[in-house]
């Protein structure tokens, strides 16, 4: 396990267990002094990932083997060993307007609820965020969970106000992705991100806005073809 610049090993005996409960195991019976952050133990309130040989896992879901290694999440503050600050999620969240700004009363179809179904069930763990490489270029980019919850709003027949979340996404947002899906398989829940990302741009260019990424103004030269 690695604890702030250092690595520290535990044995333990136990089998068929979650990461969870070997910690457990070993914060009551070995070193009082590991800090980790848990609380529901059954995947939904999203306080316990952390990266295990490098891929983000919810520690209270993840069986561990013999030799692997716990980080923190990354692109988040340590706190102390696996806890880290959260408070970006919050803050990227404000950027993006990422929340319901009114909601229109009615009756939702079956098929309009299931539109937002996959995203509605983020449960906020940070893995996306964690597991995104654009935050080593750009650390002000607004990232995968607040883009796919934008979306989410967009995409709900309820929402009153989503003018300004797309404005919202048009800097350090949407265009900032580089598509490379790292996002995707680390998410617990099963949502693609890098896919709500896609639409959102998709959604921009219906609404007129420019799309950065098709701007070849400056010129270059590409394999014999001139710009
Ligand atoms: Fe709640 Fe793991 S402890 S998701």
């Amino acid at each position: 396990m690695v604890r702030g610049e250092e690595s520290q090993a535990y044995n333990v005996e136990l089998e068929n267990v979650t990461l969870l409960s070997m910690l457990h195991h070993v914060k009551t019976k070995m070193d009082p002094t590991l800090t980790y952050s848990h609380g529901c133990r059954s995947g939904v309130c999203g306080s316990c990932a952390v990266r295990v040989n490098g891929r983000e896992q919810l520690m209270c879901e993840y069986k561990p083997s013999d030799g692997d290694v716990i980080e923190p999440i990354r692109n988040a503050r340590v706190i102390r060993d696996l806890v880290v600050d959260t408070s970006s999620i919050a803050y990227f969240n404000s950027c993006a307007n990422a929340w319901s700004e009114g909601s229109r009363e009615g009756c939702v179809s079956e098929e309009e609820a299931s539109r937002i179904e996959t995203q509605t069930d983020c449960i906020l763990c940070g893995s996306c965020y964690s597991a995104c490489p654009v935050y080593a270029v750009n650390p002000e980019f607004i990232g995968p969970f607040a883009l796919t919850r934008v979306w989410r709003y967009v995409n709900d027949v309820r929402e009153e106000r989503s003018d300004g979340k797309m404005a919202a996404v048009q800097t350090n947002g949407i265009w900032d992705c580089t598509l490379c899906g790292a996002c995707v398989p680390v998410c617990p829940q099963g949502i693609a991100p890098m896919q709500d990302i896609r639409m959102l741009r998709t959604k921009s260019a219906m609404l007129g806005y420019p799309d950065p990424t098709m701007n070849f103004g400056g010129g270059f030269d590409l394999g014999g073809w001139d710009f």
